[in-house]
């Protein structure tokens, strides 16, 4: 089982549609896939199209850690029809921001750890974070074998890259970082190529390729599908830079949590 986190300390720069992208890449490739939501806004819990109802949620897995609540919060992601336990997610809602407290640490970030090993068995497990440093997105470090850091080529995203690499280093036994990745690049813009360029400069080998912007991203979401449902030129170019992307993950070593 692989554990990645999908994070960055900036709001809105494709977070949950980098977990998405992966998702359907994963889930067109078969691997069984866990998403666990742990944004309160939980997006991802609606963009993967759960309509199941559940007893409990991430908030009450972190709450009490026990396998029944675990069962109780994962449901099936609309995505997989009639495969079960081919795409599941662990359901985000509001309450979790009140466990979201900025000054944890030690023992109380290994919680989602626990929750984790007493989750259904799945190939790769996809977190998908806040954009706050507190304790869900640290706890969601502590239990990745590797976490991507999401940006845009924006100057005060790449400010936020480099605050995301040394809160990562710095928090003992956290995730190596897989890489970086920019989202919604647009290659024709002068700023944004100088952006990505400082960026190189910044993280060197862990720049990845870039995600680009498309509306077919928000299409899939408006929608509740996978990109790898919708056709067209745009959609089979995001498709395969999340293929490539997804390979890039499958080819982390687990770190044996
Ligand atoms: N490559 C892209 N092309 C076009 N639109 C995109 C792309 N990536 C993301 N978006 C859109 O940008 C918005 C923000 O994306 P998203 O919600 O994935 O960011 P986030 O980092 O998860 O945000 P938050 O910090 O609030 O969790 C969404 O409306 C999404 O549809
Ligand atoms: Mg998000």
């Amino acid at each position: 089982m692989i554990v990645l986190s999908v994070c960055s300390l900036k709001g809105g720069v494709g977070k949950t549609s980098v977990t998405l992208g992966l998702a359907a890449a994963a889930l067109r490739r078969g691997i069984a896939t866990l998403v666990v939501d742990l944004d309160p806004q939980a997006d991802a819990t609606s963009g993967l199209d759960v309509t199941a109802r559940r007893p409990h949620d991430l908030a009450a897995v972190l709450a009490t850690p026990k396998r029944k609540v675990v069962d109780g919060a994962v449901a099936p992601s609309g995505w997989a029809g009639d495969h079960p336990g081919q795409l599941d997610v662990l359901v985000g809602s509001g309450s979790s921001a009140l466990r979201d407290d900025p000054e944890v640490t030690g023992r109380a970030l290994q919680v989602l750890s626990t929750a984790l090993r007493k989750a259904p068995e799945h190939d790769l497990v996809l977190l998908d974070c806040p954009p706050s440093l507190g304790a869900l997105t640290r706890s969601a470090w502590a239990c990745s074998d590797a976490a991507l850091v999401v940006s845009d080529a924006g100057r005060f995203s790449v400010a936020a890259v480099d605050r995301t690499l040394r809160e990562l280093a710095a928090q003992d036994g956290a995730a190596r970082p897989l890489g970086v990745v920019v989202n919604r690049y647009l290659p024709r813009s002068p700023e944004q190529r100088f952006r990505h360029d400082e960026l190189r400069e910044l993280v060197g080998e862990l720049l990845l390729p870039p995600v680009p912007e498309r509306a077919a991203i928000q299409q899939a979401q408006g929608a509740g599908v996978p990109l790898h449902a919708l056709r067209g030129a745009a959609a089979r170019e995001l498709c395969a830079t999340f293929d490539d992307l997804l390979g890039r993950v499958l080819a982390v070593s687990p770190a044996g949590r």
